[in-house]
């Protein structure tokens, strides 16, 4: 009977947003999960979380065990959110000061087995070892599942201090985001001192435990805010990136580099998996037959450059969400993803008008990239073919196709060769 009622309270089981974080973060069958009530026979309550606004509806999960830590939590980086989740969020954060939310919320009980070792078998525990062994208490935003999506972990000391921020990678497509993020915030911590380079969170531990690849970095400085939507791109932090603190890079053509090369073995591997793969194989055939004499600078790029993923402390840049970045790219990509992307996500429009705004925004600004007209036809064109290639692997990761880039931006592409 007790296994019966347990079994029909337990989120794990749902379909929503709430049973997906709560299988990332509580995947052990061995751990028992119930909503509004207490430990099954035989188990220990170890933790315990407020479903913020409902089960039904549930946002995000909020730690009870230490009110200073759900204050906290609550309140941590709001200047970074929209006004009126700030707003839900500051009240919600002085509710929590008097201990009301437990009343106020369904709570989630997270409970051990005798004899289990909670740091074995709670992600949350395993990270504060990995920090170094002292309590923490994790807060959990809940979104609509998504294979591209990662759960979050904020981690919060007992008096309320943010600890780390965790990403946890849980299918192949995440795995591989999370991945490629911890090795480029290891790359970046050796580049120190470089004027104009954003700062970037540390690194603090990376995990590899029953099958997620879990990140955790350096929470972001309390005060950080974000960068208005509408400033205008920083280019000198754009060209540090590139750089890294090495002089510019002579040009070379686009026939015979290691982009191109990469380009051509991404398009193969989409040929081989999907019908419309054979269409950026011809596109970056199309791309050398137009531009391969035309030579560039290659530098480093952020990979996902946009206002929503950067912030300023204390006057200066901070950027995060480092999962897309690479090497080898031509000098530029970052500028053209930021008009890209503003224009897409910030005034919904469709592929073909963004990639006039990349147009736009290279021209406006490519000079003091030291790019010449042929040369910003280059990056927008080569650009527009490296989103496409982003948006497959994204696809086949389990997404399914994004329906603005996809076909889109193939027929933008091949238009663009043909003119
Ligand atoms: N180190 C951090 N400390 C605190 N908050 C962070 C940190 N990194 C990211 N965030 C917050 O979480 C949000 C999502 O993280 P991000 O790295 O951009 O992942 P995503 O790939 O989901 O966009 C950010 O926009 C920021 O508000
Ligand atoms: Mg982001």
């Amino acid at each position: 009977m007790t296994a019966e009622v347990v079994a029909s309270t337990d989120p794990r089981t749902r379909s929503d947003g709430l049973g997906w974080v709560s299988r990332a973060l509580f995947g052990d069958e061995r751990v028992a999960l119930t909503a509004d009530g207490g430990p099954p026979a035989g188990h220990r309550a170890v933790a315990r979380y407020a479903v913020v606004p409902s089960l039904a509806r549930a946002r995000f999960l909020l730690p009870l065990g230490a009110p200073r830590a759900t204050a906290a939590s609550l309140l941590a980086y709001n200047a970074l959110r929209p006004p009126r989740v700030r707003a839900v969020r500051a009240v919600l954060g002085g509710l929590s000061r008097v201990g009301a939310l437990r009343r106020a919320f369904p709570t989630l009980t997270v409970s051990m087995p005798a004899g289990g070792e909670a740091s074995e078998l709670l992600l949350a525990e395993r990270l504060a070892v990995a920090l170094g062994g002292a309590p923490l208490h994790a807060a959990c935003g809940v979104r609509p599942p998504d294979p591209n999506h990662k759960p979050t972990l904020q981690l919060f000391t007992v008096d309320g201090r943010p600890r780390g921020y965790a990403k946890i990678g849980w299918n192949g497509a995440t795995r591989a985001l999370v991945t490629a993020e911890i090795a480029a915030l290891r790359a970046l911590a050796e580049v120190t001192g470089v004027p104009d380079h954003p700062g970037t969170p540390r690194l603090l531990a990376q995990l590899d435990w029953a099958g997620q690849m879990v990140a955790v970095v350096e929470p972001l400085p309390s005060r950080v805010r974000g960068v208005p939507v509408t400033d205008r791109p920083r280019i000198a932090a754009l060209l540090a990136v590139a750089r890294r603190g090495a002089p510019p890079a002579p040009p070379r053509p686009l026939a015979g580099s290691p982009f191109l090369a990469r380009l051509a073995t991404e398009a193969a591997r989409a040929a081989s998996a999907t019908s419309s793969g054979a269409r950026a194989v011809a596109a970056v055939t199309g791309l050398e037959r137009r531009h391969g004499q035309t030579a560039v600078e290659f530098g480093h790029w952020h990979g996902d450059w946009v206002p929503w993923n950067l912030g300023l402390h204390d006057g200066r840049l901070v950027a995060w969400d480092w999962e897309h970045s690479g090497q080898e790219v031509p000098l530029g990509f970052d500028l053209a993803h930021d008009a890209f992307q503003r224009a897409v996500v910030l005034r919904g429009e469709p592929a073909g008008t963004a990639a006039e705004a990349v147009d736009a925004q290279l021209d406006r600004y490519g000079d003091r990239l030291g790019l010449g007209p042929t040369q910003r036809r280059l990056v927008a064109d080569g650009y527009l073919l490296e989103l496409w290639l982003r948006t497959w692997r994204l696809a086949e990761g389990g997404a399914g196709w994004n329906a603005t880039l996809h076909p889109a931006l193939l027929d933008i592409v091949t238009k663009r060769h043909m003119a």
